[in-house]
């Protein structure tokens, strides 16, 4: 079993009383996050403990939801979904970072970390924003996170964020990366990279910013501190600096993608 401390938990989080202003979805998945940093380290400790990508495969009729599906439509404890709040009638990103993107504590200390890395600021952006999408969709999550914030982020910085995703199965040691145990336990130990991912680490190995989709993975394996706490405050300069925020707010902007924050700010509208 997995040794899991209460008090440590919370304490990661904030303290019993940043836990209470967060919403149950929120609390459901910074436990589920923990939950998967702690059977990461309990099989790292094993010598094979790790799924097999059949074993993998085999457990998707186990579940009442698809493991792509976007965090805030599922409560994945089986439980009711609870409801959200209100949003600003133009709200900016700083809004829906705070009232949609509940699960932002991991990009929050990976942007962290980055600035520390002495990054620039449009790769700091790029850990910043470089999961938020999956409140929509986990599934492809690097490629749908670079097109919602493509039209309002520096070029560099979307493209940071869309190849994370391939970069983060290929191990670069003179990065600093390792191919992490946690993808041996959700993707299972034999698996092999879907086509799309292997022919975009093909171009992105002679690409000349190979350098922030890998900052990005870089900063990505040190953000799991379940003692780190962060705030958006240190990023709120370089969202101002780079960020361009539409004046009508996000979805209301008619850009490409402003069916997609329209989703986002309102997930229970079923149609
Ligand atoms: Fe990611
Ligand atoms: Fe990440």
């Amino acid at each position: 079993m997995i040794d899991f401390d209460r008090r440590d938990f919370i304490a990661s989080l904030g303290g019993a009383a940043a836990v209470g202003l967060m919403s149950h979805e929120a609390r459901a998945d910074e436990l589920e996050d923990e939950l998967n940093r702690r059977l990461q380290l309990a099989q790292a400790a094993e010598s094979s403990g790790f799924p097999t990508a059949a074993e993998i495969d085999a457990q998707i009729t186990t579940r009442s939801y698809r493991r792509g599906a976007g965090r805030n439509f599922l409560n994945t404890d089986g439980e009711n979904v609870t409801r959200l709040p209100a949003m600003p009638a133009a709200p900016t990103f700083l809004d829906f970072f705070e009232l949609r993107f509940q699960s932002n504590n991991h990009c929050l200390q990976s942007a962290n970390k980055a600035m520390e890395r002495g990054v620039d600021e449009e790769v700091v952006l790029a850990c910043l924003l470089h999961d938020l999408v999956q409140v929509l969709m986990r599934a492809d999550h690097g490629y749908w996170g670079a097109q919602l914030f493509e039209p309002y982020v520096p070029e560099r910085t979307s493209f940071a964020i869309r190849y994370h995703q391939a970069l983060r199965f290929y191990t670069d040691t003179e990065a600093g990366y390792q191919y992490p145990d946690l993808y041996r336990r959700i993707f299972g130990e034999d698996y092999v990279p879907a086509p799309h991912i292997q022919a975009d680490y093909a171009m992105l190995r002679n690409h000349r910013w190979y350098d922030a989709p890998r900052e990005v993975t870089v900063s990505d394996l040190y953000a799991f501190d379940p003692n780190a706490v962060v705030t958006i405050d240190p990023f709120v300069d370089i969202v101002g600096r780079h960020f361009k925020q539409p004046k009508e707010g996000l979805g209301n902007d008619g850009s490409t993608v402003a069916h997609m924050w329209r989703t986002i700010a309102s997930p229970d509208a079923p149609l």
